[in-house]
């Protein structure tokens, strides 16, 4: 059967692009078709500057919230990836497989360890490090198929060389994975600057729709997202990146294909209003469930203690064999 692995970052609270990039097809369709493991991947939001209460709050938030958008426990593994210490265990042999340069060529490396530097803060040596953390949480399990949005993409490209590598080198020991990525809204952007990805912690969050925020809110900064200059509504993703991003949203709403929907308007308002609706549509069973769920954390802490004891059992073996490729003696 496929194995499937994928994960969030529980740095900020879940936007639309998480959701339409990566997790409604964990909930639409991998839990389904293959064994699925899904993780809050808590040890990936200690890369920069952050507030240890907060990141304990935004990692039970988050797997309240995978759960609200319908993971289902009984048909895919859902744990907090620090509950699961293979994940370290591995990383450590993988720094031994890639190189420096490698790593200093990832985009998000150069992006977050410019902008740490630009606010006159050192940059962490785990920010260099954290694709190959990645990679281990990926090549622990086996794993087949790695669904994520667009922005992963290389740091998968680099879980794969990485497998293929230490394969090379010691023997088969790793599935060597791939990325799988939506047909429309891979890559969200922010409503206020559609040349950037929709991100969670971008510093103004006028742009950013957040899975919990109220239907009014939402509404409100899909009214404001900036436009392009220029008449009718155009799918063009170079010349008209806000118009073609509503288009993409709306498209991964309701369906059909972006380049078709812009033929049915012919104002920027009348797509937005449209925009909104089907935002805030699409949101509200998911934020309804989410305050069910959060009522009931003793209910999510027992799924996350089941998820981490099943996914311990597949990783375990993993990287056991792998300990025992690279020459590292196993214990007597
Ligand atoms: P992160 O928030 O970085 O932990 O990302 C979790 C998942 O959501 C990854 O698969 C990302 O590729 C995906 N994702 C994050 N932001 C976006 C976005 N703006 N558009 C599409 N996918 C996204
Ligand atoms: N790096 C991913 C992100 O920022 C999160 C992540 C960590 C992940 N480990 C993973 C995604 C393993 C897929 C598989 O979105």
């Amino acid at each position: 059967m496929t194995r499937i692995f994928s994960g969030v970052k529980p740095t900020g609270h879940l936007t639309l692009g998480n959701y339409l990039g990566a997790v409604r097809t964990w909930v639409e369709e991998d839990q389904y078709r293959a064994d699925a493991l899904f993780s809050v991947v808590d040890l990936h939001a200690l890369t920069v500057e952050h507030d240890p209460a907060r990141v304990r709050r935004l990692s039970r938030q988050a797997a309240t919230l995978l759960l609200a958008a319908g993971l289902d426990p009984g048909r895919c593994t859902l744990f907090v990836q620090s509950h699961v210490d293979e994940h370290t265990r591995l990383s450590y042999l993988l720094e031994c497989t890639a190189t420096d340069g490698e790593l200093r060529r990832m985009i998000q490396y150069k992006e977050k360890g410019a902008s740490a530097r630009a606010a006159g803060g050192a940059v962490r040596v785990s920010l260099l490090t954290y694709p190959v953390l990645m990679a281990a949480d990926i090549l622990a399990y086996g794993t087949d198929e790695v669904p994520v949005g667009d922005d992963q993409a290389q740091h998968v490209e680099l879980t794969r060389d990485l497998a293929v590598r230490f394969n090379q080198r010691y023997g088969h020991t790793f599935t060597v994975p791939r990325a799988t990525h939506p047909r429309v809204a891979a890559r969200v952007m922010d409503l206020q600057d559609p040349t950037g990805k929709m991100g969670k912690s971008h510093a103004n969050g006028a742009g950013i729709v957040y899975l919990l925020d109220e239907p009014d809110v939402v509404r409100r900064k899909v009214m404001r997202a900036v436009t392009d200059s220029g008449w009718g509504v155009e799918y063009d993703r170079a010349a008209r990146p806000g118009v073609a991003n509503l288009l993409d949203v709306l498209a991964a709403c309701g369906g059909g294909r972006p380049e078709a929907l812009a033929g049915a308007y012919a104002s920027y308002g009348a797509l937005k209003e449209d925009v909104a609706e089907a935002v805030v549509e699409l949101l509200r069973p998911l934020r309804e469930r989410h305050a069910a769920l959060a009522a009931d954390p003793g209910y999510v802490d027992a799924v996350l203690r089941e998820g981490a004891e099943r996914a311990r059992g597949i990783a375990r073996p993993v990287v056991d064999r792998a300990y025992g490729a690279v020459g590292l003696l196993p214990p007597g």
